[in-house]
């Protein structure tokens, strides 16, 4: 896995270079303004950043956060969009809001090894593009988050080491994910 997410920045690093710099130029692109505002709303329900993660995410320019990557929109190159989120190994507390349903162009969501709590919510089903979701190590609890299964795009999902209980769904396994980790928590069963 280690050599997924090393791959994953050098895929950034390499295809995106210029992103951020386009970005600034183009700050007023309404999928950047979205992502502002579910930026901010996420800001709002963090309570604690003991590495100061997020201390940077003010203003509009949201490819400049920390831990937040933009690239192209798959639709239209001229558009910058934000692509990904890695906030592994933040220690992070807080919880994930609704308004994350507006990153629709986001690919990428790491957030392992934070305190995050709460469930994963609905309107990630907007999230049409996400390819990878690793929510691993953290709080969350809850039934299965059934939300993952109306992903289409997904091919990578880690769960692992949250608090997560009840049965584990068989379309799950139908989705024939490239990689799928949901040990360490007190799910029921893992029967197929
Ligand atoms: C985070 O920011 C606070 C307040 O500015 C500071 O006291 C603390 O040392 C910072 N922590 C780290 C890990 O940089």
């Amino acid at each position: 896995m280690m050599n997924l997410h090393l791959s994953l920045g050098l895929f950034f690093v390499l295809i995106f270079p210029s992103s951020s710099q386009q970005a600034s130029l183009d700050l007023l692109n309404p999928r950047l303004l979205k992502a502002f505002d579910a930026l901010q709303a996420w800001k709002h329900v963090i309570v604690s950043d003991p590495k100061n993660f997020t201390s940077n995410w003010y203003g509009l320019d949201v490819c400049n956060y920390n831990g937040v990557y933009c690239a192209p929109a798959r639709d239209d190159r001229h558009i910058i969009t934000v692509a990904g989120i890695d906030l592994n190994h933040g220690n992070i507390g807080g919880s994930l809001p609704e308004e994350l349903g507006l990153l629709t162009d986001l690919a990428v969501f790491h957030i392992n090894s934070n305190r995050f709590c709460g469930t994963i919510l609905k309107s990630f089903q907007n999230l049409r593009l996400l390819y990878e979701l690793d929510v691993s190590n953290n709080l969350f609890a809850g039934q299965f988050p059934e939300v993952v299964l109306c992903l289409s795009s997904l091919k990578f999902l880690d769960i692992r080491y949250n608090d997560f209980k009840g049965d584990v769904p068989n379309k799950l396994f139908d989705m024939k994910p490239d990689a799928l980790f949901i040990n360490n928590n007190k799910f029921a069963s893992l029967a197929k």
